[in-house]
């Protein structure tokens, strides 16, 4: 929280000054609109690509201090979370801002089981896609077409319709992202199995061949809802704020969830754990680390994993994954990549171009070599993400419908193009 006060300015295009108020930290942009040349000026705009200063709202669900590498939901420490909660127990307090009691967690579980299945069509309209189809690509449109299944979903405004198709996602993503894989490997779907958690009933869904019943290592089962906690939220981050904006404009939460899917395929977000797997199998060996790193520093490329928009001393989640990773391991083998890993972030954590540009690993960085090493393909990498972060876009959805200061988002533009010209029979 910053503090309040005023702001007290000058243009120096008339001389008149300006009082705008300080509250939180923040000015308010449109109060700059009072900052005119003349009657019939728009007043003045901020101008904010990829706005690296602009607090689009206001969210009481994750906090981030990303000089001390904090990350809290719901100002619990993700330590503590990823530590002693359970995923589902985690998207109950990113939803309704307090963690469940005994009670309420074991219904809010047999809820969310009892909405993991999906409707017969959604697999044929899986069958649809090409055999090599990413299943990131079928996740974004599974999930956009079940808006068509739940057409009641329209009334946002409808507290109780809007919960079902909260429980609805977030039970649904691990069967979608399931599915997604079995479709590409010609396996025959496996239904969700009520009796498993979570975790446990996505990694049945996954691996599940002809036994009657699937039972998931505890060891894995426990390191996969770990990771979906620290993905989980991240307050306004690309495909978050994917999931306001598309949201504003009142569509059903399926469609705006698939916007916010879609914003995390890339490879600059949620894509970049699959890149970073691809980075780590060309690098090859420990010993071509050094002439990677040199391209790097010449701009030839990005490590991928490597830097972050608000941490700037070192990723939280970053670190926990690493404690993961030695869990897993212990069960799956040690993942050939990890020493090049571990390699490629001693040699970058101590060369100047990384310290003076503040490029740390990221979430990232060490989350496929888990996931690699639980045998998931790359390309499932972001869905996994994808499968973490859905309750935090529901939350942050949820807030910005509740918001009365929110509207439609509209950016303004600062026009460059031609002024006004005429045809004059140029067209022939
Ligand atoms: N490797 C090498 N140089 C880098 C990297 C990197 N990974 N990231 C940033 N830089 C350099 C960049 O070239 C620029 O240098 P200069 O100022 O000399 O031109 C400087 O650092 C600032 O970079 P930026 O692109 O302005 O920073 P940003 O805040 O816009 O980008 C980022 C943040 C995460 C997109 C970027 O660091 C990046 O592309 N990282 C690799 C992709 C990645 O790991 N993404 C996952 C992010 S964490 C999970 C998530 O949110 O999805």
């Amino acid at each position: 929280m910053g503090t309040n006060g005023v702001l007290q300015v000058t243009d120096s295009r008339t001389g008149c000054s300006y009082e705008l108020p300080i509250t939180d930290g923040a000015i308010r942009a449109i109060d700059l609109r009072q900052v005119k040349v003349s009657e019939d000026d728009f007043g003045l705009l901020c101008y904010d690509p990829a706005f690296l200063n602009t607090a689009s709202c206001r969210s009481a669900i994750t906090f981030i201090d990303g000089d001390k590498g904090i990350l809290r939901y719901r100002g619990y420490p993700i330590e503590e979370l990823a530590g002693h909660a359970s995923f589902l127990d985690v998207a109950y307090l990113l939803l309704h801002g307090e963690l469940p009691g005994k009670e309420e967690s074991e219904a809010w579980t047999r809820e969310i089981t009892h909405h993991t299945f999906v409707h017969e069509n959604v697999k044929k309209f899986i069958d649809g896609f090409h055999h090599d189809a990413h299943p990131m690509g079928i996740l974004v449109s599974t999930v956009a077409a079940l808006s068509t299944f739940y057409p009641e979903a329209k009334a946002v405004a409808d507290q109780a319709i809007q919960r079902d198709q909260m429980v609805r996602l977030i039970a649904k993503m691990p069967t979608l992202a399931a599915f997604a894989y079995r479709h590409a490997m010609g396996l025959p779907y496996a239904y969700p199995d009520d009796e498993l958690s979570y975790a446990g009933n996505f990694l049945n869904m996954m691996w599940k061949m002809t036994e009657p019943r699937y039972s998931p290592d505890p060891v894995l089962e426990h390191a996969l809802d770990a990771l979906f906690i620290l993905h989980a939220d991240h307050e306004q981050n690309c495909s978050t704020s994917a999931m306001r904006v598309v949201g504003s404009s009142q569509v059903d939460p399926y469609s705006a969830a698939a916007a916010a899917a879609a914003a995390l395929y890339g490879p600059l977000h949620g894509g970049a754990n699959e890149q970073v797997l691809r980075m780590l199998q060309e690098i090859g060996s420990v010993d071509n680390i050094p002439a990677y790193i040199a391209r790097a520093k010449r701009g030839e490329l990005r490590l991928m994993g490597f830097g972050h928009r608000v941490y700037k001393n070192f990723d939280p989640r970053a670190t926990i994954i690493k404690e993961i990773a030695d869990s897993v391991f212990a069960v799956t083998g040690r993942n050939p990549l990890l020493d090049i890993a571990l390699e490629l972030e001693r040699i970058a954590l101590a060369d100047e171009y990384f310290i003076s540009h503040k490029l740390y690993p990221n979430v990232d960085f060490y989350s496929g070599i888990i996931y690699q090493a639980m045998g998931f393909p790359v390309s499932m990498f972001p869905v996994l993400f994808a499968i973490g972060r859905m309750p935090g876009w529901l939350a942050q959805w949820h807030e910005s419908a509740a918001d009365p200061e929110q509207k439609i988002a509209r950016p303004r533009q600062i026009y460059v193009g031609e002024g006004l010209r005429h045809l004059n029979g140029t067209i022939s």
